[in-house]
């Protein structure tokens, strides 16, 4: 390990976005004013159903007036191709000039998805990356100035920080886009306002927030500043999860977990993400599984998979999480467990087979996974889907 720490730096670059996270008590009664210092009159809510009937929402709807135009109070997880071109349609013929997203990952990617046709046109397919297994990815460069977002995110996926989005097919592939223009230009984290948020789902998007620090820690794409989000990120999220499991009123753990998924969103805008969220994203457009849910089973073992490139990593990894082991060698070998062992103390899934995922398809998901633009920047090459089914059957 050591002859690893004297290894070169790999050439690298951090992209700040033009963003402003604002955090606090309160803070989405301001979507308003934020909008006029957008200097934007005609806002576009996305929502999902559940969360367009909450208090919250009806806040954020008051807050923007007469400024709010419209609204997409239909998100599905996964965000879904069809309604996302059918909403752009509506937007394009409202004039709109900002987007408002209130909810998880797939309402602020189904927001950006909209940027993306307003500014575009066409069908999204033409513009998401193409990744040809096993090292090529190509990069559809979206030019063209995109209307604003402001987020008011209720989960812990960090989706909005992020210049990237995906969007599902009718056929279960999830598409992937990626434009520094699409991150949302203001974040708003109140943690009073997400007190309404199922602690069920808290927790399984934790897993996806947590994820992306992990992945971010040893992704080809990691740089010395992503290191840094990301352990601080880890540490939040280790302490601050089951904090808010044993007191699902406790609004100061509730703040942390936003704050280290925003830490997370940042690492992942630089960083990306690699093997495992390959693997999620199959789970998710085959089988419907929930992103956060997926990230719980499958990060162990995407770890121990990568293991033997990435020890230093994971060591790092593990003390952040508390792993009290002095050694390099016995703490990376213990990350893996220690993060299984997390993800079971805040009662997340285990096991593929308890989230409903036929054992007879993972051939076709393993299928799926290696034509993910994230194998891309996996630390480990992987060649065939032989591979993947392996992590999957563990899994399983
Ligand atoms: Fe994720």
């Amino acid at each position: 390990m050591a002859s690893k720490e004297k290894e070169e730096l790999r050439p690298f670059q951090v992209a700040v976005p033009l963003q402003r996270v604002v955090f606090g008590p309160g803070t989405v009664d301001a979507v308003g004013q934020e909008a006029d210092q957008l200097g934007c009159r005609r806002a576009f809510l996305v929502a999902g159903p559940n969360t367009s009937r909450t208090l919250l929402y009806d806040r954020v709807r008051r807050s923007l007036g007469t400024r709010c135009v419209g609204e997409f109070t239909g998100v599905q997880p996964h965000s879904l191709v069809p309604d996302t071109e059918r909403v752009a349609v509506e937007a394009r013929n409202l004039a709109v000039d900002l987007l408002v997203s209130v909810g998880g990952g797939s309402a602020s990617d189904s927001a950006k998805g909209i940027a993306i046709l307003l500014a575009e046109g066409g069908a999204l397919a033409e513009h998401c990356d193409v990744f040809t297994p096993p090292d090529r990815l190509v990069h559809r460069d979206l030019r063209r100035p995109k209307v604003p977002l402001i987020a008011v995110p209720t989960t812990a996926s960090g989706a909005e920080m992020t210049p990237g989005c995906g969007a599902t097919t009718p056929d279960g592939i999830k598409l992937k886009f990626w434009d520094h223009k699409l991150a949302a230009r203001v974040v708003l984290l109140d943690p009073e306002a997400t007190a309404d948020v199922p602690l069920a789902i808290t927790i399984s998007t934790s897993m996806n927030g947590f994820a992306h620090c992990v992945e971010g820690l040893y992704s080809l794409g990691k740089n010395p500043v992503t290191d840094a989000l990301a352990l601080q990120a880890v540490r939040l999220f280790a302490g601050a999860v089951p904090r808010l499991v044993a007191d699902p009123a406790d609004r100061a753990a509730r703040g942390k977990i936003q704050a280290a998924a925003a830490l997370g969103g940042m690492v992942i805008s630089n960083a990306r993400t690699a093997l495992h969220h390959t693997l999620c994203h199959a789970l998710g457009g085959r089988f419907r599984v929930g992103h956060g849910d997926a990230n719980a089973v499958m990060l162990p073992h995407a770890m121990r998979f990568n293991l033997d490139v990435t020890a230093p990593e994971q060591a790092q990894i593990a003390w952040a999480m508390g792993v009290a082991d002095q050694s390099d060698e016995t703490a990376a070998a213990r990350a893996a467990d220690a993060v299984a062992g997390f993800a079971k103390r805040i009662g997340a899934p285990g096991r593929l087979r308890d989230l409903g995922v036929p054992r007879d398809q993972l051939p076709a998901a393993a299928e799926d996974v290696l034509h993910d633009r994230g194998l891309y920047f996996n630390p480990k090459p992987i060649t065939s889907a032989k591979l993947i089914l392996a992590v999957y059957e563990a899994a399983w």
